[in-house]
């Protein structure tokens, strides 16, 4: 029996993945689901937000699903206390370092989008965020009274390893990698461009290739983003370009996201605890349902179920959109539409 552990957080976190579990035990009703606090819940109840006990539960899982952490609460906590740590750490214990957060415009749905029609329709975009790496790991950083600093470091190997995921991922879809960088300034860059490029001419040669800064990538993302197939990045121009990316679908909390490496995958929507608007039951809990998705795709290895769990999400916002895409749906009645649709198609 597959065992999956869940991880609501806070804020808007158990909210959506009150609506994901309840998806999750409909399509796949023999997973056993075992759940922990985690982030600012964690640290109220156990005075740390990544216990140990949760540590070996999720090692000892198949996937793990996270809703969001943080808040205003502990934001003045010194940094080991904080949620953000915890999650960090989460991510380090499970190795994951390959962030899949996968944009798209669903049929039907342009209209969600703040963008033009024709610029909206058939946006299919894959980012892969290197999430192990980078300023977010490096021990080289310090605040000593005035000043500060943060190192951006990247080994060949950790390169290596993202470039192939981001390969392997466009040979599913349409075969073209755009690595993003800021070469021209970067030495750390300069190093990722030259191994990607390796990567490709030693591995993937069949695979279009090209290179692109960040700053433009950036606008180019939004005023034309059917140029892109896979982008792969580095972890904190990933974290930017995927929250810029969440306007085309037209919502933060449309955006799903699996974080893979050797051992259990991380599952998580990539928006935040949304403390603004957090116990009102308006939350767009899509981003947590379709990372259930990508858990049953790429954790469990059951592809039909996923398409499945994808299409009822799409059928339902299409009716029954939240707040934040105009419509008056919350969140636990637009889980139970997406049920509603899958019960329509069939899977349960
Ligand atoms: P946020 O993503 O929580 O919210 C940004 C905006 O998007 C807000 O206006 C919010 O209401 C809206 N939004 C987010 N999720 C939504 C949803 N599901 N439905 C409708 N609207 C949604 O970012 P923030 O406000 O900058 O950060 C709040 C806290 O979350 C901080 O403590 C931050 O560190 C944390 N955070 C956690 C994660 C994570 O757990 N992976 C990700 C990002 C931010
Ligand atoms: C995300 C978040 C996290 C990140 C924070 C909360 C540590 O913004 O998952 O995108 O920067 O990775
Ligand atoms: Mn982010």
């Amino acid at each position: 029996m597959p065992k999956v552990v869940v991880l609501p957080g806070d804020g808007v976190g158990p909210e959506v993945t009150r609506a994901a579990v309840a998806v999750l035990r409909e399509v796949a009703p023999d997973v056993q689901i075992e759940e922990h606090a985690f982030g600012g819940a964690a640290i109220d109840a156990h005075g740390e937000p990544y216990p140990a006990q949760v540590r070996e539960a999720v090692l000892a899982s198949d996937a793990v699903l996270l809703g969001a952490i943080g808040g205003p609460k502990w934001d003045r906590h010194p940094r080991e206390l904080r949620p953000e740590t915890g999650l960090l750490a989460l991510r380090a214990s499970l190795g994951v370092y390959a962030n899949l957060r996968p944009v798209r415009v669903f049929p039907g749905l342009e209209d969600k989008s703040p963008l033009r029609p024709e610029i909206a329709r058939n946006v299919d975009v894959l980012i892969v965020r290197e999430l192990l790496g980078g300023a977010y790991f490096d021990p080289r950083r310090e605040i000593n009274g005035d000043a500060a600093h943060n190192t951006i470091g990247y080994t060949r190997p950790e390169v290596e390893r993202v470039a192939r995921v981001a390969f392997w991922a466009a040979q599913q879809r349409r075969n073209k990698v755009t690595s993003v960088d800021k070469a021209n300034v970067l030495e750390v860059s300069e190093l990722w461009r030259e191994t990607v490029t390796r990567v490709h001419d030693a591995e993937y040669a069949s695979t279009a290739l090209n290179h692109e800064y960040v700053d433009s990538a950036a606008m180019l993302l939004v005023t034309n983003p059917s140029r892109y197939d896979v982008i792969v990045t580095e972890n904190l121009f990933g974290d930017i370009l995927s929250d810029l990316a969440a306007v085309l679908p037209g919502s933060l909390g449309l955006m799903p996201s699996a974080s893979l490496g050797d051992g259990p995958g991380l599952f998580e929507p990539i928006h935040g605890s949304a403390p603004d608007i957090a116990g009102k039951g308006i939350a767009n809990p899509t981003g947590a349902i379709l990372s259930v998705g990508m858990l049953l795709r790429h954790a469990l290895k059951r592809p039909a179920v996923a398409n499945r769990v994808d299409h009822a999400v799409t059928t339902a916002l299409r009716t029954y959109p939240t707040r934040d895409l105009g419509g008056e749906t919350g969140t636990e009645a637009f889980a139970e539409r997406v049920i509603e649709a899958l019960v329509h198609t069939g899977v349960v």
